[in-house]
C-alpha cells in the first residue's frame, strides 16, 4: 500500500517515544522522522552563535548529521530553549507535514505531532514514564556512552525540560484528546512496543 498513513507519536523526553517510533517504522515499513532532532540541530546552531529563526529557516539534511552532538545533553537543553519560539515551530512545520504525509506510511515522534502537526493522523500515541523512570532511562544511557553525569543532574534536566516543553505558549506538550495514552514506567521495550503496534495494526488495517 502507498497512501500516506501518519502514525504521531508524543510525549516528554526519555519516555520511550524514539525506541517505539522506531520499531513501529520498521514493523509497518513506515519512513521515521524524530522531529527533536529538528530542534536540536537548531539549538546547536544557536550555541555556535546563528541566529535560531534563520538557522530554522535555512536547516538542510546537513545540519542533521552529526548525531554525536546533537544527541548531547547541550544540544537537548538547546532545543528545549528555542523550541519556545514561534517562528522556530513555524519554520519546521512544512517539511513535518510533507513527511507525515509521503507515501507508504510516516512515524513522527515529538511533542505536537498529534495535536499541532498532524492532528488528522491516523493514529496518535502519547507515550509517560515517571520523571524519575525516564532519568534512571536517560542516565544508563548516558553512562554506556562514557558520561560521567550523575543520575541527580540528569533528573534536574529532564525536570527542566518537561517544565519548559509543557509550559510555553506555543505548541506545548500534550495528549492530543484522541490519542492513546501509554505509560511505560512499568513496561519493558518489548512490551511498549508490542501495545503500540497493536494500537497501529488495528487501524492500518481498517484502512
Ligand atoms: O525529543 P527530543 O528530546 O530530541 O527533543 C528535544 C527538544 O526539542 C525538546 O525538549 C523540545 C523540542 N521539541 C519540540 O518542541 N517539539 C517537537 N515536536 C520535538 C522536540
Amino acid at each position: 500500500m502507498s497512501e500516506p498513513f501518519t502514525v504521531a507519536i508524543d510525549g516528554p523526553a526519555a519516555s520511550g517515544k524514539g525506541t517505539i517510533s522506531r520499531a513501529v517504522a520498521e514493523r509497518f515499513g513506515f519512513g521515521h522522522l524524530d522531529t527533536g532532532l529538528l530542534y536540536r540541530a537548531v539549538g546547536v546552531k544557536m550555541l555556535d552563535g546563528v541566529d535560531p529563526v534563520a538557522a530554522a529557516q535555512a536547516l538542510s539534511r546537513a545540519d542533521l548529521e552529526d548525531e554525536a552532538r546533537l544527541r548531547g545533553a547541550e544540544a537537548a537543553q538547546a532545543a528545549s530553549k528555542v523550541a519556545v519560539i514561534p517562528e522556530v515551530r513555524a519554520a519546521l512545520v512544512d517539511f513535518q507535514r510533507a513527511f507525515a504525509r509521503r507515501a507508504g506510511g510516516a512515524v513522527l515522534d515529538g511533542r505536537d505531532i498529534g495535536t499541532v502537526i498532524c492532528p488528522q493522523a491516523e493514529v496518535k500515541l502519547f507515550v509517560t514514564a515517571s520523571a524519575e523512570v525516564r532519568a534512571r532511562r536517560r542516565y544508563l544511557e548516558l553512562k554506556d556512552k562514557g558520561s560521567d553525569t550523575t543520575e541527580d543532574e540528569v533528573l534536574a534536566d529532564v525536570i527542566a525540560r518537561d517544565e519548559r516543553d509543557s509550559e510555553r505558549a506555543t505548541a506545548p506538550l500534550r495528549a492530543a484528546e484522541d490519542a492513546l495514552r501509554l505509560d511505560t514506567s512499568h513496561l519493558s521495550i518489548d512490551e511498549a512496543v508490542a501495545e503500540a503496534v497493536r494500537a497501529v495494526a488495528a487501524k492500518y488495517k481498517a484502512n
